[in-house]
């Protein structure tokens, strides 16, 4: 069984074949008209010229015009004088012998091929008077073979008319139908490449949203890392220190080593279920402001400055993310006073407002030159204010940093009020 597209393209291979017969069928008219005159001559022959001269000159004509220069025949004018030329030679013959009425029939053919629009239907109407004579046996000679020539012509000129009609028709209507073929293939096509574009994009989303992802983790693992471990570690070894320059003073040394081993067991605790992304233990046994009290008054024994927290509005609870960003905001800004502020004096303010909740940690230490945006990070730190940032701009809140050489610091985290359950 074939298939259609094999059916087309045996059929278009056959068209592309007419125009060939169409340059072909001239000549075979022509000898056959010239072998029937020869083998059966008509008396009433009325040319002067032997018809085998005008059959050649014919032969010529044809091959000169369509043959030899198949380029010209979308030269409409010169194609007009070629067809008058060929209905002349043609009307020559068949008024010599009503046997080249086959080679006449060639100008219903070169009609089609060489001529256009309603040019056509007059090669064609011409034609047909040719035919007509050819079959009525030549010119008349009587009024009653005037009248059968009549008919015959008639005959002719209304049946080939006809039919050229329908087939000009056919004619445009396969015309169309390639164009929407056409049409289709190159709308396919443009589909194709889209869906090819959109393979592309999709595959470049899926990266980018796969990097962005390994970014967004890389970036909280360091932000764990240093908010239980780094912290911790750097507690553990001013206390270690602590301990070193104690070393005569038995019981402050071992405050301090004991600090350090508490400091150890947190961090590790910390550490831990950070890993399992659990909530800060701090924030497990009690809510926000009591954790925040609890956090400073460790971190003031252990550090001996003095500290004071106040908690302003109605206390409620957050969002367990919000809480735990305060938290480690607190952490951070409390450690970074104790390695850096050389403060004596340092407040903790956790207001509850409306829809925002503000915490404020502020020290009357050496402070320092705040930079917009931060200075680069060092290659021994400083990622502490960098993660405060991200944590706080994670839950949807602001960061502000006040601080200037000799005038202590102020960090103040202001963060949307999400109401949150008991977490
Ligand atoms: N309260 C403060 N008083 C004085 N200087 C401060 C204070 N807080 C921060 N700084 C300065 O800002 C710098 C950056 O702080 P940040 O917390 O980002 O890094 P770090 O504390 O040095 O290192 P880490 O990555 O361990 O936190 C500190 O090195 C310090 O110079
Ligand atoms: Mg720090």
């Amino acid at each position: 069984m074939t298939s259609t597209a094999e059916q087309v393209d045996r059929l278009a291979a056959w068209e592309a074949r007419e125009p060939g017969l169409h340059r072909m069928l001239p000549y075979v008219g022509l000898a056959v008209g010239i072998l029937l005159a020869t083998v059966a001559p008509v008396p009433v022959g009325l040319s002067v010229v032997p018809d085998p001269v005008v059959a050649g000159l014919a032969a010529a004509w044809i091959a000169w015009f369509v043959n030899l220069h198949p380029g010209w025949t979308s030269r409409r004018r010169l194609m007009g004088i070629y067809y008058t030329g060929l209905i002349g030679f043609a009307a020559l013959l068949v008024l010599d012998s009503p046997w080249y009425g086959f080679f006449a029939w060639v100008g219903f053919l070169h009609a089609f091929l060489v001529l256009h629009g309603r040019w056509r239907f007059v090669g064609v109407a011409a034609t047909g008077v040719l035919i007509g004579t050819a079959q009525g046996g030549g010119l008349p000679s009587s009024a009653g073979h005037w009248m059968l020539w009549a008919v015959l012509v008639l005959f002719n000129v209304g049946v080939a008319s006809g039919v050229s009609w329908f087939g000009m028709i056919t004619d445009r209507q396969n015309a169309n139908r390639k164009r929407l073929v056409e049409e289709l293939a190159e709308a396919n096509r443009r589909l194709a490449e889209t869906m090819r574009e959109n393979e592309g994009l999709h595959a470049q989303l899926l990266t980018q949203a796969r990097e962005a992802g390994v970014t967004d983790e890389r970036q909280r693992m360091a932000r764990e890392i240093h908010d239980t471990l780094a912290q911790g570690l750097t507690g553990i070894i001013t206390q270690l220190e602590a301990a070193g320059q104690a070393r005569d003073r038995r019981a402050d040394w071992q405050r301090h080593v004991d600090t350090a081993v508490a400091l150890a067991r947190e961090s590790l605790t910390e550490a831990r279920r950070s890993v399992r992304a659990v909530r800060p233990e701090a924030l497990e046994a009690a809510r926000l402001p009591e954790a925040l009290a609890e956090l400073t008054r460790r971190w003031s024994t252990i550090n001996e400055v003095n500290t004071e927290v106040n908690v302003t509005g109605e206390a409620r609870p957050l969002h367990p993310e919000v809480e735990v960003t305060l938290l480690r905001t607190a952490q951070e800004a409390l450690a970074n006073v104790a390695r850096h502020a050389k403060a004596s004096r340092v407040g903790l303010t956790l207001s509850y407002m409306g829809d925002v909740v503000t915490l404020d940690v502020r020290d009357d230490g050496v402070g320092f030159p705040v930079t917009d945006p931060p200075s680069p990070r060092r290659s021994d730190g400083g990622y502490g204010l960098t993660a405060m940032r991200q944590r706080v701009a994670g839950v949807g809140g602001e960061l502000a940093i006040e601080s200037e050489p000799g005038g202590g610091t102020a960090v103040s985290a202001s963060v949307p009020a999400h109401a949150g359950g008991v977490g």
